[in-house]
C-alpha cells in the first residue's frame, strides 16, 4: 500500500504498480491540507475499455449500491452512482463495514450514508459529483478516489437547485468553470482514477461539439451525452440523430444516453452505429453523418458506448445481451436480495421496487405480482416499514437476527461516534466499525478562502 499525501506533493510514495511519470502532480492549492489518498496495490493501471459497453446512468435515489451490483451482474460494463454534491461529500467519514463488506461514506452531521460501495464494483463504479467549484470538487474526489474507478462531473442536471448553484446544466453556459473543474480533478487525482463528464446537448450541433472539445482538452477521458437539451423533459424524445453529428467531435470515447428502454432498441442502436441498420428508423435516428473523423475514432461509426437510466431502473436485466433475461419476478427478488446484502435502507429499497413494479415507456410489467393484482401489491408495499416486511411480501427469506441493530434503516450510523482518525500519511486513516478511535483530527469544513484564491488565479 502506498500513500499519496496531498499536502506534500513531492513526498508521496508510488503505488507498487505505478511510475513517477504516471502520477499527476498534486494540486498546489492543497498545500497545508491534511487530506490524503491511500492507493491500493490493486489499483487498475489500464484505461477503461469503453468500446461496445453498456453503462448504468447516474440516477438520484436509484443508482445506489444494490442496483449498481445487479446491473453489473446482468452485464453492464460500468455503473455510475447517483449525483452527490461536493459540499456534502467533503464532510464525510470513510467507514469500512466488515459486517456487510461495504465501504460507507457517512456524513458527520446527519450520520447518514452518503455513498456506499464494495469490492465487487471497485473497478467499474464511477462516482458522480455535482459541483461548481474546482477546489471543493477535488477535495471531495480525493476522499473517494481510492475506492472507485473514476469521478464524473454532472454537467446536465437542469433542476433548479443544481442550476442556481452553478452546477449541472449551468456548467454548459460557464465553459471556463467547467474546464477549471475538470483540470483541477485531473491534476489532483491519481492516474488510476478516470475523470469524465456527463453533458446535455447545447442549442446547436456546433456548440455541442465545441463544448465536448473543451471537456476533452480539460482532461475528460470520456464524455456521456444525454441526447436532450437543457429545457427538454424526460418525455420528449431523445435526439438519436444528433448524437451521430457530435460523437466524432472528440478523440475520447462518447457515451450516448437517452431513451434506451428495451433490449431491442439498444440492439437497433448498435446496428445503426455499425452502419448496417435502416437509416432514420427508430427515433429518427440517422447513421453516418459524422464529420472530421480523427485517428482514434476512425474505426468507429458512432458513439463508443450507451448509457441507460430509466430502462435499467424499470428492469436491470436490460443489460443481459448474450443470454436470456430472467423472469421479471426473479429480477425483483434478486434486487431485493442485493439490497439486503448491501445494507440498503428499507426506504430506498421500497422506492426502487415501486419504480420497477410500475414500469414505464415500452417496459410492460406483469398485471399481478406474488399472486396479487399489481396495483394492490404496490399499495401494500408502500406501507412496508422494514426490510423484513418487504422481504415477506416478495417471498424472500429474511433473518433479522443475522443483522446488527438498525441495519437496513437510515439510522444505522446514528448511534455511532464517527471521527476522522489518524494523521496525514497514516495508511490506517479510516474508520472501521470494529475499531473506532477518539476524535483526533476533524475533517476540514471546506477550502479556505486563500486556497480557493490560489486555484482560480
Ligand atoms: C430518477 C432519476 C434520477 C436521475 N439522477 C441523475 C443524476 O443524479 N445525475 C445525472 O447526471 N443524471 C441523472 N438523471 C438523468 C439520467 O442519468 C439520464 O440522463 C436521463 O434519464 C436520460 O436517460 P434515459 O432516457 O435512459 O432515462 C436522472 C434520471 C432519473 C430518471
Amino acid at each position: 500500500m502506498a500513500v499519496l499525501n496531498a499536502s506534500t506533493a513531492n513526498e508521496h510514495q508510488l503505488p507498487a504498480n505505478g511510475s513517477p511519470e504516471s502520477l499527476p502532480a498534486a494540486d498546489a492549492s492543497f498545500a497545508g491540507s491534511n487530506q490524503q489518498v491511500v492507493l491500493q496495490d490493486d489499483c487498475p493501471t489500464t484505461p477503461i475499455e469503453y468500446d461496445g459497453i453498456e453503462v448504468l446512468a447516474p440516477m438520484v435515489r436509484a443508482s445506489t449500491l444494490p442496483l449498481r451490483l445487479e446491473c453489473l451482474r446482468y452485464g453492464a460494463g460500468l455503473v455510475y452512482g447517483e449525483e452527490i454534491v461536493d459540499k456534502k461529500f467533503v464532510n464525510v467519514v470513510r467507514v469500512e463495514n466488515p459486517q456487510f463488506r461495504t465501504v460507507d461514506f457517512v456524513s458527520q452531521r446527519e450520520k447518514g450514508i452518503v455513498f456506499s460501495t464494495c469490492k465487487e464494483e471497485r473497478d467499474r463504479v464511477i462516482f458522480q459529483m455535482g459541483t461548481a467549484d474546482p477546489v471543493l470538487a477535488s477535495q471531495a474526489a480525493l476522499l473517494v478516489c481510492k475506492d472507485v474507478r473514476g469521478v464524473d462531473v454532472n454537467m446536465g442536471c437542469p433542476k433548479s437547485f443544481s442550476v442556481k448553484g452553478g452546477m449541472g446544466a449551468a456548467l454548459l453556459d460557464t465553459p471556463d468553470m467547467a474546464s477549471e473543474i475538470l483540470k483541477s480533478l485531473r491534476r489532483s487525482l491519481p492516474s488510476s482514477c478516470s475523470v469524465t463528464c456527463k453533458i446535455r446537448m447545447r442549442a446547436t450541433t456546433e456548440k455541442t461539439r465545441e463544448f465536448m472539445q473543451l471537456c476533452e482538452r480539460s482532461g475528460a477521458e470520456a464524455i456521456a451525452v444525454h441526447m436532450r437539451q437543457r429545457e427538454e423533459r424526460p418525455a420528449d424524445p431523445a435526439h438519436w440523430d444528433e448524437i451521430m453529428r457530435v460523437w466524432d467531435a472528440v478523440n475520447v470515447p462518447v457515451i450516448a444516453n437517452g431513451d434506451f428502454f428495451t433490449r431491442q432498441q439498444i440492439n437497433q442502436f448498435w446496428k445503426h452505429c455499425k452502419g448496417d441498420g435502416d437509416n432514420c428508423g427508430v427515433n429518427g435516428f440517422c447513421a453516418g453523418n459524422g464529420v472530421n473523423l480523427s485517428t482514434s475514432t476512425a474505426t468507429r461509426k458512432g458513439p463508443a458506448a450507451v448509457m441507460i437510466a430509466r430502462g435499467a431502473l424499470w428492469n436491470p436485466s436490460i443489460f443481459c445481451r448474450d443470454r436470456e433475461a430472467p423472469p421479471f419476478e426473479e429480477v425483483v427478488r434478486s434486487y431485493t436480495r442485493a439490497a439486503v446484502q448491501a445494507n440498503s435502507s428499507y426506504q430506498n429499497t421500497k422506492w426502487v421496487l415501486s419504480q420497477m413494479l410500475a414500469g414505464g415507456t415500452g417496459v410492460i410489467v406483469p398485471t399481478s405480482f406474488c399472486d396479487e393484482p399489481m396495483k394492490a401489491f404496490n399499495r401494500r408495499l408502500s406501507t412496508a416499514k422494514s426490510m423484513s416486511a418487504i422481504c415477506e411480501m416478495i417471498r424472500e427469506p429474511f433473518d433479522a437476527a443475522a443483522f446488527p441493530e438498525k441495519a437496513h434503516t437510515t439510522s444505522f450510523y446514528q448511534s455511532l461516534e464517527l471521527v476522522k482518525a489518524g494523521t496525514p500519511g497514516d495508511p490506517t486513516n479510516e474508520n472501521t466499525l470494529a475499531e473506532r478511535r477518539p476524535n483526533e483530527t476533524n475533517l476540514e469544513d471546506g477550502p479556505t478562502a486563500s486556497k480557493r484564491a490560489r486555484l482560480t488565479q
